[in-house]
């Protein structure tokens, strides 16, 4: 080995490098390893990168609370920074009153069959996520809480070629937003919206969360509860109106994470506070760990609400910008954990498919569950 490196000194360095000792020359060839080392790492530093953030970033947040209560606008102004930080994001549209699209600058018309509940995109969508898992007798047999397994397609947001997300998505440059649609609009306002929410369940628990964010704007209400909704989020944030209504929808909802186990996601902003007395309102009746902060009355906001059109988070006065800077960091740092978020929805799968109703419908859809499958390992591959 030395008298190959030797010789190669010898024929190409000496000619190249006269000045260079032997000795030198004979540690620059020993070094090379090193060199290659230190250049994998260097042109791989943005992976690094990713895969730091990875784990420093929590992926899943919902706007919910009172029809009214500034959702849309929050997770308009929310995916907006978060596409200014550059991290890779999914913006879905849960809410019957579908304005997110104008506001984050989405000029193409959803048709119908773009709504992911319209039933043509509900059949395109679950056969696609389906692929060939064999736990699925039939698409009908594909519920809400049937989880992925090994032979599932998952959904990876940041890839460009992503079939769900390129079929289903409209996008604004890098900002892709999908929207859940209420595909008849005999539904609107009907009580069964929850059920046009089941596709927007399984394309939930199908994502491969990498370092991606999902912003999701809520219909108002609890229909967030009404299915395994909750268990698919790492963040909710309820925004309420200084008013007594607004305090009630915090009971009602606190009531609600308590016994769906999920209190410690829940969490409170402040909207349209417009004095130190409106603050003092909602601090008086929230605790204050769980109060986030106020996105306080905006002129901004206010003109635009008259000019329509697409939000400019520049524009946004720099204290409201701050909140939703507290906002993304709590979300930073909120535990998250894809595995685990897998094994509650494998209790929710348990329990749904223990009633009567699906029972005698399906038969049993407990073996659905593929308890080897492990996110982190398809990921991986
Ligand atoms: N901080 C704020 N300052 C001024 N106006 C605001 C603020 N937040 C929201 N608004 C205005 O309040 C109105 C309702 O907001 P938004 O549509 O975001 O509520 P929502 O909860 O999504 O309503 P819905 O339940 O009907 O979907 C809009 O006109 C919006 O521009
Ligand atoms: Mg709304």
């Amino acid at each position: 080995m030395r008298k190959i490196i030797k010789r190669r000194c010898d024929c190409t360095f000496f000619i190249e490098f006269p000045f260079l000792s032997e000795r030198t020359k004979r540690n620059i060839f020993a070094f090379i390893p090193l060199y290659a080392i230190l250049y994998l790492i260097a042109t791989k530093l943005h992976l690094l990168l990713q895969i730091i953030i990875y784990q420093l970033i929590t992926m899943r947040i919902a706007f919910v609370g009172k029809g009214g209560s500034g959702k849309t606008t929050l997770s308009a102004l929310f995916s907006l920074l978060i596409k200014e930080k550059n991290i890779p994001l999914l913006v879905i549209d849960a809410d019957i009153n579908m304005h997110l699209p104008e506001l984050l600058g989405i000029q193409e018309v959803f048709q119908k069959e773009m709504h992911i509940s319209h039933p043509d995109a509900v059949k395109a969508i679950k056969t696609h996520l389906k692929d060939s898992n064999t736990r699925i007798k039939e698409l009908s047999h594909f519920r809400k809480t049937t989880p992925p397994t090994k032979e599932s397609n998952l959904i990876f947001i940041d890839n460009k070629d992503d079939v769900i997300i390129n079929s289903f998505a409209k996008k604004n440059g890098d900002l892709p937003l999908m929207i859940v649609g209420t595909y008849d609009t005999d539904d609107i306002g009907a009580s069964c919206y929850h059920n046009n929410l089941s596709i927007f369940e399984n394309i939930l628990s199908h994502i491969a969360d990498k370092n991606e964010i999902v912003v999701t704007d809520m219909v108002a209400g609890v229909d967030a509860f009404a299915n395994t909704l909750h268990a698919q989020f790492d963040l909710l944030v309820l925004v309420v109106e200084p008013t007594k209504r607004g305090l009630e929808v915090y009971e009602q909802y606190k009531e609600l994470a308590i016994s769906a186990g999920i209190y410690d996601c829940l969490f409170v902003l402040g909207n349209k506070v417009r004095n130190e007395s409106d603050q003092k309102f909602i601090e008086n009746h929230i605790p204050k760990e769980k109060l986030l902060g106020f996105l306080k009355e905006s002129e901004y906001l206010r003109t635009k609400d008259q000019e329509g059109g697409q939000l400019d988070i520049k524009k946004l006065e720099p204290e409201n910008i701050d909140l939703l800077e507290t906002v993304f960091n709590k979300l930073k740092n909120t535990s998250n954990n894809n595995q685990d978020r897998l094994r509650k929805l494998w209790d929710l799968h348990r329990t749904y498919v223990a009633q009567d109703f699906i029972k005698e419908r399906f038969g049993d859809l407990t073996n659905q569950i593929d308890e080897t499958f492990n996110f982190n390992d398809y990921i991986k591959e």
